[in-house]
């Protein structure tokens, strides 16, 4: 429990001044690395002594760094070099517990099992309590003209990139247009077939193959997920027809595939229900003379008069269209508040034992999430946490929290009472 916390201007830099009771635990979850290096021979007041550390003890952790480490973390903590940490305004009790899991061989790597192998425990915290007192390293810059670039939220993408369909399809995928599909209540993967399909000349259609020619393949996933998260309603168009007589033949013909309401369960079936009326008497005499290649609709098709296919089409253009099954997916704003919960404000950590994240190396951070993902960086936590991202998301917050502006925090520990 910090025991008292208080903000001071240091320069340009907000400076905390955060008061440790030793062997606290800091928003009630127990961090990792603290509880995997308490199982060994030192408790967790142990864990914090490079908190506690002396203006001597820090420029004794400098000598040792300056003579052992600088080579590959850089002058001042702040690497340059590819795969290698910035460790300047790291927390201490995390470098500290880092430097004994790579010793004790828990946390593996070639390059620092050399470095730390001969070194005293009492080493360890003096060169811990160093860096940690440094200054953080700038933002990184690149890294955030990489973030801001692509990689939008999926769905803000697809509604970008179908800001030309709105004349036809509607704003949102409604259509207000006799003739033209609603593409709402439709399965991304029947929209990414069909849109596939325009493109390839597979399903004739001069005018959609012009219109999605500019599209790429990631484009379209972002439109399909973007109409079928739309909210459902029936097409804005006129359906005059009977809508009560062609319920007969659809139960009978058209059910088993398209739903008892015309709301498919096959993300290969389109849904039927709340499609304008003149769409889809359209698409019937397509499949009939072939234009459209489907030879399960053609058949179908063929046994439905002119007549027949007006009173099917009514019926399923008077029902209520229902969204598809696809969940919004989180977005970058959403994953950084789930990690920010252990890694700070913007990855400022103010838990002396939890690692910020804001300004460190954006390969660094891609390189060991992948790590945490393969396990070879045991941590069950972080094992969690990044078996649910995806690569673009590994990529995305890692340029999230490299653009950060680290902020150092200097750890005291309250006087014996
Ligand atoms: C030969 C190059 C090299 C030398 C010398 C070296 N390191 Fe490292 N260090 C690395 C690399 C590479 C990593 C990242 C390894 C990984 O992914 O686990 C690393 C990681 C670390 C980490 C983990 C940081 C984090 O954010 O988890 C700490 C702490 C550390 N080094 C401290 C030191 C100290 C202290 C010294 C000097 C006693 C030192 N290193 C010397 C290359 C080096
Ligand atoms: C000029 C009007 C117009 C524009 C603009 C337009 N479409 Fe279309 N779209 C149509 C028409 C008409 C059809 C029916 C074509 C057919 O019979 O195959 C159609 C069909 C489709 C279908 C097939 C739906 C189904 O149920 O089978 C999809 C998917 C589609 N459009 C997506 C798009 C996207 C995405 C854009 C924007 C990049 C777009 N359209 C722009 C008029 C348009
Ligand atoms: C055996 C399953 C099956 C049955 C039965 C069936 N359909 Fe289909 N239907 C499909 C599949 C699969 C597609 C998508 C084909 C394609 O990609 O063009 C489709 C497409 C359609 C389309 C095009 C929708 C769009 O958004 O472009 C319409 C309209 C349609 N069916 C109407 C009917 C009607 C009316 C009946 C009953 C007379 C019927 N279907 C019976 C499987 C079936
Ligand atoms: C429940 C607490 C918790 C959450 C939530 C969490 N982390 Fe962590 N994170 C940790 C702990 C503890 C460590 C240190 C683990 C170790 O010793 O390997 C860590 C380590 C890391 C490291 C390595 C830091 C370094 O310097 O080597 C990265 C990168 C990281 N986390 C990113 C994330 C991201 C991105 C998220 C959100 C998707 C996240 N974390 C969510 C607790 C958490």
């Amino acid at each position: 429990m910090p025991i008292g916390e208080m903000l001071m201007r240091k320069g340009a830099l907000t400076v905390s001044l955060i008061l440790l009771a030793a062997g606290a635990t800091i928003g009630g979850y127990a961090p990792g690395a603290a509880a995997q290096a308490a199982k060994g021979q030192a408790g967790k007041a142990d864990d914090l002594r490079a908190v506690q550390a002396t203006p001597q003890d820090i420029a004794e952790g400098k000598r040792l760094a300056d003579s052992s480490c600088v080579r590959c973390h850089g002058a001042n903590g702040i690497s340059t070099a590819k795969g290698v940490p910035h460790l300047a305004g790291q927390r201490p009790a995390y470098l500290y517990l880092e430097l004994r899991a790579y010793q004790s061989h828990d946390r593996g790597d070639k390059a620092m099992d050399g470095a730390v192998n001969f070194l005293s425990d009492d080493a360890l915290v003096k060169v811990a309590a160093y860096y940690a007192s440094l200054d953080p390293p700038p933002p990184d810059t690149a890294a955030a003209a990489k973030g801001s670039s692509a990689k939008l939220d999926p769905v803000q993408a697809g509604k970008a990139a179908a800001a030309g369909c709105a004349g036809c399809h509607g704003e949102t995928g409604v259509s207000k247009t006799p003739g033209t599909p609603s593409l709402i209540g439709l399965d991304p993967k029947f929209l990414m077939a069909s849109m596939k399909d325009y493109k390839s000349g597979k399903r004739k259609n001069e005018m959609m193959k012009t219109m999605l020619s500019a599209l790429t393949e990631a484009d379209l996933n972002n439109v399909a997920l973007y109409y079928a998260l739309q909210k459902p309603a029936r097409a804005q168009t006129p359906n005059p027809g009977d809508k009560a007589a062609g319920k007969a033949a659809a139960s009978a013909a058209c059910a088993g595939c398209h739903g008892d309401l015309g709301v498919s369960g096959n993300p290969a079936t389109p849904s039927l229900a709340g499609q304008d009326a003149q769409y889809l008497v359209a698409a019937m005499r397509a499949y009939r003379d072939s234009s459209r290649n489907d030879e399960t609709m053609k058949a179908l098709a063929a046994g439905l008069d002119d007549n027949g296919t007006k009173l099917v089409a009514a019926f399923y253009a008077a029902q209520e269209p229902r969204a598809p099954n696809v969940r919004k997916p989180i977005t970058l704003a959403e994953w950084a508040q789930r990690c920010d919960r252990c890694h700070g404000t913007n990855g400022n950590s103010t838990d002396a034992r939890l690692p910020a994240l804001a300004a460190q190396r954006v390969d660094y951070m891609e390189k060991v999430l992948h790590a945490y993902r393969m396990g070879e960086r045991r941590n069950t936590t972080m094992a969690a946490m990044a078996a649910g991202l995806t690569e673009a998301e590994v990529e995305n917050l890692a340029a999230h929290y490299a653009r950060q502006k680290a902020r150092a925090v200097v750890f005291v520990m309250p006087p014996a009472r």
